[in-house]
């Protein structure tokens, strides 16, 4: 087979290592890619929203299989485009990948279908929400930009204050773009937050593992959000008690939803989960493998992905027996230093090669180039994600930790608390 990847993070390194592992892959390309996914794949000067020459690329060359990673693109229908002219795209289509796309639809899907999450309510009139937090609202609560913002767009508010200020950065001065022209205000919940990925073919859910993330950008979870600073998985905080909880109430019901509202589910959905007192609800849906969690997932992964693609897409799940290792696995991501906010980029990144030929400990590329005289060279917030594999958590997180080491740029950091939980478990 042909694949095309498309995507250019950490996430899509992680695919491109799981399809390049497949004997049914003969070609892999990757559009943009990086300069990590250049080992793996031929990587095409091609951006993941330039629909027409994806299209046009994927004819030309003959591709049977095209595997969007990112958000964006499935949000704005990139697999309808491909299936329209003919070719095979795993990922949901636009009016599923909506699940995503929208938290208004996301939440009201919950509120219809009985699935556990925080009481809320839509606003699309920056007014009517004012006067709702002035005269309803309990604090904190939290305030979420309805479309994509780079997981950035959800505010927690203290107090009244910072609630107007919050309504006035999202839905006034489109701090998150178009984004914010509708937005949801919901109820604050506490408790530990876990991660499930899972494969969708329209009627069938199958789990791959629990993870947890690191979201804010400093130790101690202080700082600003970010896309993920690294995370481990399993999670020894999802009990099999809580998965079986979640598959009967959340997963299965989910993706029965969506079929019942005539926008069957097909690809990875990713619950975004807290375990409050009240038992497990759902924080957010995403529509696509997480960026770090495919890092921690997918190495684990024993059946061929193209197999797990194609049932997806044909609506036979049901007949895969999907298997991962035993392994645990931890990843520590390395940023440029500023990041989420500014920091600088282009500089040469040394140690590289001690990950070649190693089965236990990979370098996934995020944010990184070839520059003009072909040294590898960092080139976005997130720069490498750090996974190790190991007999269990504390393996993985010691492994990961000192490969972290083998890897040098100016002005390299990390967080030094990944997995800090794995000790409270
Ligand atoms: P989301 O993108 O919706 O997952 O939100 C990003 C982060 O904000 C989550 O990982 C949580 O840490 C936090 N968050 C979102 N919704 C809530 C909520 N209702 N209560 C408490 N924290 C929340
Ligand atoms: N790591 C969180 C996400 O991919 O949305």
């Amino acid at each position: 087979m042909k694949v095309l990847i498309v995507g250019g993070g950490g996430r899509e390194h992680a695919i491109a290592l799981a399809v390049s592992r497949s004997s049914r892959c003969e070609k892999l390309y990757c559009a943009p890619g990086n300069a990590g996914i250049a080992s793996l794949a031929e990587c095409v000067p091609i951006g993941a929203m330039e629909f027409d020459k994806i299209v046009d690329f994927s004819k030309e060359k003959g591709i049977d299989l095209v595997i969007v990673g990112m958000d964006d693109p499935l949000v704005g229908g990139l697999v309808d485009e491909l299936e329209k002219a003919g070719i095979r795209a795993f990922g949901p289509r636009k009016n599923a990948a909506i699940l995503e796309g929208s938290k208004a639809f996301s939440k009201d899907l919950m509120k219809k279908y009985g699935i556990p999450t925080a009481a809320y309510e839509n606003f699309d009139d920056p007014e009517k929400a004012l006067e709702y937090l002035r005269t309803q609202a309990k604090f904190p609560i939290v305030l979420k930009a309805d479309g994509l913002a780079l997981g950035k767009g959800v505010l927690i508010c203290e107090d009244l204050a910072a609630a107007e200020d919050g309504v006035r950065e999202i839905m006034q001065d489109k701090k998150f773009g178009t984004a914010g022209n509708r937005m949801v205000i919901e109820e604050f919940m506490t408790g530990r937050e876990v991660s499930v990925l899972t494969f969708v073919d329209g009627k069938t859910v199958r789990i791959m593992s629990s993870a947890q993330d690191h979201k804010r950008a400093g130790d101690g979870d202080t700082g600003l959000n970010t896309g993920g600073m690294g995370n481990f998985s399993p999670s020894p905080f999802y009990t099999k008690e809580i998965d079986e909880f979640c598959r009967k109430n959340i997963f299965q019901p989910t993706v029965d939803a969506m079929a019942a509202e005539g926008r069957p589910f097909h690809g990875v959905i990713f619950f975004g989960l807290m375990l409050t007192q009240g038992g497990p609800k759902v924080l957010e849906y995403n529509a696509r493998f997480g960026d770090p969690e495919a890092q921690v997932v997918l190495p684990r992964l024993e059946n061929d992905i193209l197999d797990v693609c194609d049932a997806c897409i044909d609506g036979t799940l049901d007949k895969i027996d999907l298997k991962f290792s035993d392994k645990a696995a931890v990843c520590v991501v390395l940023a440029s230093d500023g990041y989420p906010v500014k920091y600088e980029k282009g500089f040469p990144i040394r140690g590289l090669d001690a990950f070649d030929g190693k089965e236990d400990v990979f370098c996934f590329h995020a944010g990184t180039k070839f520059d003009s005289e072909g040294r590898i060279v960092t080139n976005g917030g997130r720069v490498l994600g750090i996974t190790a594999l190991g007999d269990d958590l504390k393996e993985a997180r010691r492994k990961a930790y000192e490969a972290t080491e083998w890897v040098d740029f100016d002005n390299k950091y990390m967080r030094h608390d990944i997995g800090k939980a794995i000790d409270e478990a």
